[in-house]
């Protein structure tokens, strides 16, 4: 892959600042500004204090990357840039970045989605995806899943949440346990010295024979169940109640996963996205997948939670299959459907 094309992935869509350098399939390097420090104490991010921060990290972080991979801005020889879907004003300036670097280095421009991205990511760890996949997006702000056939041409959509996402329902479920936000890897360290089975949590639309998702009642089952407690002057075993709670999120996203390969016949699932990271999900699926014959990838967390790999890695993908570059008019569209990979 020495000669493929070297792209440059830029991903603002929420609080990270990632710049991706890839070649084909090839990781040269992924560094990420957060701006997460500055959100924390308001419990979840600041739409116009990432925006601030994106434009403060983008030069020094993609210095950085450049620096990383021991190559010059002159090596580079397309842009990818997250266009959608996300906070408005956070992938403007991703967008406008990106289109400053085209321009300026006279090289192709590739706006993409945000999600087909952590679709793409995980083949720089994995190789080509299968085609067609199954993959299943657990995010902060997604949880969807998708019907594959080609990361770069073609992305359907066979259901989400109705309600909460994964990611928000752990951020919202850590907030009543005290926890710092974000809340998921929180829940997933506390949840290691807890039961899973200590309180049986409600599975929202577990076997309604949809592909859809629902974590509010969840949400709310969590929080009155902590209420009750509180007001009986009990005390709250935290580990146990991440632990159920987790349990019935990694319960429902498992068994919906596999219901949608054994419905299209697919034998291969894809987990991303952020919720992705999480061991107990990482554990439960492999268990699932190797009893239903479906062969099952989930790239390093480090690679799960927003980064600037997925968006070359995905850009790498529309080069390769001589897809036409955006022109410089494209707009952030902070609410892009998934079922567009490319502008
Ligand atoms: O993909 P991502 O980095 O950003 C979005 O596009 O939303 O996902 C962030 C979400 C947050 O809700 C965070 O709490 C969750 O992923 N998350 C986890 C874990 N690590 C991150 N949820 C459960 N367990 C984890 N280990
Ligand atoms: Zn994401």
């Amino acid at each position: 892959m020495a000669d493929a094309p070297l792209v440059l992935g830029i991903e603002t869509s929420c609080d990270e600042t990632g710049i991706g350098l890839v070649r084909g399939h090839t990781l040269l390097a992924d560094t990420i500004a957060s701006s997460m420090d500055e959100h924390a104490r308001f419990g979840g991010v600041v739409p116009e204090v990432a925006s601030r921060a994106h434009l403060e990290a983008m030069t020094p972080t993609v210095e950085a990357a450049l620096a990383k991979a021991g190559v010059a801005f002159s090596d580079i020889d397309a842009i990818a840039v997250t266009a959608g879907p996300g906070l408005a004003g956070a992938l403007l300036v991703g967008v406008a970045a990106a289109k400053a670097y085209s321009l300026g280095l006279g090289v192709p421009l590739y706006g993409v989605n945000h999600l087909a991205a952590h679709v793409a990511v995980d083949q720089l760890e994995h190789g080509p995806l299968p085609k067609p996949c199954i993959a299943m997006l657990v995010s902060g702000g997604h949880s969807s899943l998708l019907l594959v056939p080609d990361v770069a041409q073609d992305v359907i959509s066979l259901g989400s949440t109705v309600d909460d996402a994964a990611g928000e329902a752990f951020d919202k479920v850590a907030r009543v346990l005290g926890l710092p936000f974000p809340g998921g890897p929180h829940i997933d360290r506390a949840a290691t010295s807890g039961s899973g089975t200590a309180v049986a949590f409600p599975r929202g639309k577990l076997d309604d024979g949809t592909l859809d998702f629902s974590f509010s009642g969840l949400k709310t089952a969590v929080a009155r169940w902590v209420e009750a407690r509180q007001a009986a002057g009990e005390t709250i075993h935290v580990p146990d109640v991440a632990a159920s709670f987790q349990e019935a999120v990694v319960d429902v996203l498992t068994r919906k996963a596999l219901q949608a390969c054994r419905k299209y016949d697919v034998h291969d699932l894809l987990i991303g996205g952020g919720v992705a990271a999480n061991s107990r999900l990482r554990a439960l699926a492999r268990e699932r997948c190797d009893a239903a014959g479906v062969r099952l990838r989930v790239p390093r967390p480090g690679l799960c939670t927003d980064n600037g790999a997925m968006v070359a890695a995905l850009g790498s993908d529309l080069v390769a299959a001589g897809v036409t570059p955006s022109t410089l008019g494209i707009p952030a569209d902070s609410s892009m459907p998934i079922t567009t990979v490319h502008v």
